[in-house]
């Protein structure tokens, strides 16, 4: 297995940027009110200032209130109106996803939904065939099942679900087309995926009726006053710096203000079933989600069998988990998780190439990729498909290795992590 070259000399804290998901559906929850809500802790990356950017459009206030604070100013769902050009979700599939949801259901809205290349390239069948048998008129303008998406806001009939995919962003977009158009859901999916939507409303104030642990009911009234969310750090940006605080020697790494909400705490169960020593101190809640610091110790890694059921809850984490494997005994495999293929890159070719590229013998399956214990790796390029994740990973395996490693382009960092590179130079 590698080993690292990095000794972290004196206990490091850092602190990570917003959590992804949460700024997302902040800036949702609080158009769909009406009034005054608070946001704190916002993401100041690309995918959800896009998001934000095109609420505006659609006549909500964002102010600024300093790093990560905004008051936002809604007329309330109903007095939204169409924007006056195309809505840009940049690489953001939760943006254009969720967003899709919300402007179903609301008929004074027209609106073309479109993104970048590599969002243009991702699967949107998957909202709009569920979102049509609520009666939504959406379709993909090229007929490929792709954004763009155009929208004809209509008022949506009452609809019950199960979900062939555990996708929080399928779940999330349905549940906010109810939510928009007064309708009643039932929802249910075959594993849990992450349930930040499901906890927002709580938080607002709604009812949700958890029929089985996998199976909710929504039913209207929906009547939601601003709020003041205040986010925590993103744990799948954490997750870069816990493998990093493991790999490397010398004494731990605290990563502060972490969102620790059980859905998405799969990485420090396979982390830990690697032999990673982490622990939680100063658990906490904020607005609805578990949150705590996080104290990450150098380890020895092993490999362990990472079961289906936790493939939802590490989906964003497997390309930086890979890297881990890197430098575990006996190596690496994921299964079970085909998803990684309809991300921002499909992230099992993206990464089984880029190893490759290493000198690393890695097989590829339809639903992931294996490879054994790992003795050197050589200089390389790097590809990083316009994706966040691949470029982060193969950054923290250079700085790791002390390997030159030249990726071609970095700028898809700041979708989701502003700031990494800063963190990273401080090591
Ligand atoms: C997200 C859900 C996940 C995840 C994405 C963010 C969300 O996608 O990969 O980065 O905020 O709902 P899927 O639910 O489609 O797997």
């Amino acid at each position: 297995m590698l080993s690292s070259q990095i000794s972290i000399s004196q206990s490091k804290k850092i602190s990570i940027p917003g959590d992804k998901s949460i700024s997302h559906r902040s800036v949702l929850f609080s158009s769909l009110a009406e009034g005054k809500s608070e946001i704190h802790g916002f993401l100041e990356g690309e995918d959800p200032l896009n998001t934000m950017h095109c609420f505006a459009k659609m006549g909500v206030e964002f102010t600024p209130q300093g790093k990560g604070s905004y008051s936002v100013q809604s007329p309330g769902k109903k007095n939204l109106h169409s924007p006056g050009s195309e809505l840009d979700f940049g690489n953001a599939g939760t943006g254009i996803r969720l967003s899709a949801g919300l402007i179903c259901g609301l008929p004074q809205i027209e609106a073309v939904l479109t993104g970048d290349a590599s969002l243009q390239k991702r699967p949107m069948a998957r909202i709009i065939d569920p979102l049509r048998a609520m009666g939504a008129d959406i379709k993909s303008v090229s007929g490929d099942g792709k954004a763009p998406l155009a929208i004809k806001g209509k008022q949506l009939q009452d609809y019950q679900f199960k979900s062939p995919i555990a996708s929080a962003q399928i779940k999330s977009a349905l549940v906010l087309a109810a939510l928009s158009s007064e309708i009643a859901i039932d929802y249910e999916e075959d594993e849990l995926s992450r349930d930040h939507t499901e906890n927002m409303i709580r938080f607002l104030g709604g009812n949700i009726e958890q029929i089985t642990p996998l199976r909710f009911r929504l039913k209207p009234p929906y009547k939601f006053e601003g709020g003041k969310f205040v986010i925590p750090g993103d744990i799948s940006s954490a997750s870069f710096y816990i493998v990093f605080g493991l790999c490397g020697k010398g004494e731990p790494t605290i990563i502060r203000n972490v969102g620790l909400n059980p859905s998405r705490i799969g990485i420090l169960t396979v982390l830990r079933n690697m032999g990673g020593k982490i622990e939680i101190a100063d658990p906490r809640q904020e607005c609805g989600e578990d949150i705590g610091d996080l104290v990450v110790y150098p380890s020895r890694l092993k490999r362990t069998e990472i079961e289906a059921h936790l493939i939802p809850s590490i989906i964003d984490e497997i390309p930086i988990l890979a890297i881990a494997g890197l430098f575990s005994e006996g190596g690496f495999s994921i299964r079970n998780a085909k998803e990684l293929r309809a991300k921002e890159s499909d992230r099992i070719v993206s990464m089984v190439t880029n190893l490759q590229r290493l000198g690393v013998e890695v097989t590829e399956y339809e639903d992931g990729y294996e490879f054994s214990e790992v003795s050197s790796i050589r200089s390389a390029k790097i590809e990083t498909y316009m994706d966040h994740r691949i470029a982060m990973s193969f950054a923290i395996l250079s700085k790791l290795t002390g390997i030159d490693l030249q990726l071609d382009e970095t700028s898809w960092v700041d979708t989701s992590f502003p700031g990494f590179f800063e963190i990273l130079k401080q090591f």
